[in-house]
């Protein structure tokens, strides 16, 4: 029996805190209710918003519509080759409860996901990724439900039309699919990816050797000294993208500023610059004005110190973009869903 609540506020819903209603509000914990709850919409045709963790998404008004929080449970080992596990994983389990199974399994590919904050269905949404490894990596396909009529569709890889934080049902299929079960493909013999960053140089102050264990446990360890824990102080992760310049612009900007850092992709021709360094040379790092700032530790993150409001994080976001295009001629893209 699906259930249907009106004014709702929406702050335990969101990572950041925001305190906004929700016209209606139901969640939704299996295959029929959300058969039942397409239908019950139909004859009332609100807009519709499906919530997982809450955890990419900054409102900055009331929802005048229904929320459907997806709370679809289960994981289960569908089948398995010489090679790999295939895992699948509904859309309504916690990400990171996912990685803890999955690092006690021995199922690897998705440790250096550690804590990502989010659930399983949000993450081909935004083609969530962290310490160079991005779930498009490890997706072999996606279950969903048309909106329209309510037919399951399943989605291989290809068809999800991968990028960097982007994926088709952030583009052409937005809103026309609830997300309902990944399936993962993860590795029997591990292949380790510890070259990003200090994951390193982590496991060396751990005394550890790489394992699926160590490297989950280096991660964690890293986030947990540079990213604002959720529950503690409002954030939804990283607010902007790293963005991709061409190559000759940024070896123009490398002329004025000699320190720029640059990451080479698509065959050299361009170059991925860290939105964090951008923000903090443009004065940022660590602003806050009332409740809403730029995170001291990792600027790229936006934050909600108590009470801020959408609109003032939306803001502060808008005057950032602002700075940065004025000092670099780069314009920044948020990563996180404004509503
Ligand atoms: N940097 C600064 N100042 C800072 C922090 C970082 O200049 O205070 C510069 C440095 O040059 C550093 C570079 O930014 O080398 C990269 O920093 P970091 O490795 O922390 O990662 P990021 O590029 O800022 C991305 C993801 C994160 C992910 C990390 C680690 C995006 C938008 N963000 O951040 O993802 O955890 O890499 O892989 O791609 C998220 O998406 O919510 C998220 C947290």
């Amino acid at each position: 029996m699906i259930q249907i609540k009106e004014n709702i506020s929406l702050k335990p819903f969101n990572s950041f805190g925001i305190d906004v209603l929700a016209k209606q509000f139901c969640t939704v914990r299996s295959f029929n209710e959300v058969q039942a709850l397409l239908e019950w919409n139909k004859t009332k045709n609100s807009p519709l918003l499906i919530l997982g963790g809450g955890s990419n998404l900054l409102f900055t008004k009331d929802y005048n519509g229904l929320v459907l929080q997806n709370a679809l449970k289960g994981i289960e080992l569908v089948k398995e080759d010489n090679e790999y596990y295939f895992v699948k994983a509904m859309a309504g389990e916690n990400w990171h409860q996912f990685v803890s199974y999955c690092v006690q399994m021995q199922y690897q590919g998705i440790e250096n996901m550690s804590l990502i904050p989010g659930n399983i269905g949000a993450s081909p949404m935004q083609n969530i990724g962290a310490y160079g490894v991005e779930v498009k990596d490890v997706i072999e396909s996606v279950e969903a439900i048309q909106i329209s009529d309510g037919a399951i569709v399943s989605f291989d890889n290809k068809a999800c039309e991968f990028g960097y934080r982007e994926s088709i049902f952030k583009h052409q299929m937005r809103n026309q699919f609830i997300i309902v079960s990944v399936l993962f493909k993860l590795r029997k013999t591990p292949v380790y990816n510890t070259s990003y960053g200090n994951i390193e140089q982590e496991l060396m102050n751990m005394k550890a050797a790489p394992s699926i264990k160590a490297i989950s446990d280096a991660v964690i360890r890293i986030r947990q000294r540079k990213l604002p824990d959720p529950t503690k102080i409002g954030n939804a992760g990283s607010f902007f993208k790293n963005p991709i310049i061409p190559t000759v612009l940024y070896n123009e900007l490398k002329k004025a500023h000699a320190s720029i850092p640059g990451f080479a992709v698509q065959n050299g021709l361009h170059t991925k610059v860290p939105a964090a360094w951008l923000i903090e040379q443009s004065g940022w790092k660590g602003f806050r004005a009332g409740d809403a700032g730029c995170y001291p530790l990792q600027p790229l993150v936006l934050v909600n110190y108590g009470h801020a409001t959408g609109v003032e994080i939306f803001n502060l976001s808008t005057q950032i973009i602002e700075k940065v295009k004025v000092e670099f001629g780069i314009e920044l893209e948020r990563e996180v869903n404004i509503y």
